[in-house]
């Protein structure tokens, strides 16, 4: 399963469920990709990592797109709330960005509290998109920790898993969906 192949589904579920009227987050910035696609799709964006170096190469990507619709925030998304408690959709892309430090990664703990921050204040036809990947440790003990979480949720949610059946341990997406 190539990585693309996930992306390209994340991607159509976005361009065929945001408009021009939503307020959208992106809760793994680091070099801006998502971030940069959201802010085509929707009214304004707001973006948030852990890392100061995600924060400056999605700016520099932003601005060469001159786009202007997005604020970027220096924190983790386990504190989303503290900025914005009305949105449209949420996307996380966990793990580390390629090609940097592979010690910052998203983890267990601060993904699932920033869900369960999240799913206390979605409000109808919200959803949550998450790319996650089990293939290294950590990765495969936070995709469980989500699975369990997500398998959990009352009905006033649909949970969803987009997933390969032939191959272990490929990236997955997780959709969480507020009915009402
Ligand atoms: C796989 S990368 C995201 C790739 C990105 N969506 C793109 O299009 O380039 C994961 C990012 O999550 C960030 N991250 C890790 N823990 C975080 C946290 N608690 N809150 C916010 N961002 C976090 C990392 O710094 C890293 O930049």
């Amino acid at each position: 399963m190539r990585v693309n192949q996930i992306r390209d589904f994340v991607i159509s579920y976005l361009v065929n469920h945001l408009s021009k009227d939503d307020v959208v987050i992106d809760a793994t910035i680091g070099n801006g990709h998502d971030t940069l696609l959201l802010s085509d799709l929707s009214k304004y964006v707001y973006g948030f990592d852990v890392q100061q170096q995600a924060i400056e190469t999605t700016q520099e990507l932003l601005n060469d797109h001159q786009v202007s619709n997005y604020k970027l925030i220096h924190d983790s998304h386990e504190n989303i709330l503290k900025y914005v408690k009305d949105f449209k959709a949420v996307i996380f892309n966990l793990g580390y960005l390629p090609n940097s430090n592979k010690e910052i990664k998203t983890n267990k703990d601060s993904t699932i509290n920033a869900l369960n921050s999240l799913v206390r204040v979605m409000k109808q036809d919200s959803f949550v998109i998450i790319t996650c990947y089990p293939g290294h440790d950590e990765g495969f003990i936070e995709s469980e920790a989500i699975m369990k979480f997500v398998s959990n949720l009352d009905n006033s949610f649909t949970t969803l898993k987009y997933t390969v059946l032939n191959k272990n341990k490929s990236p997955f997406v997780i959709l969480i969906e507020k009915n009402r």
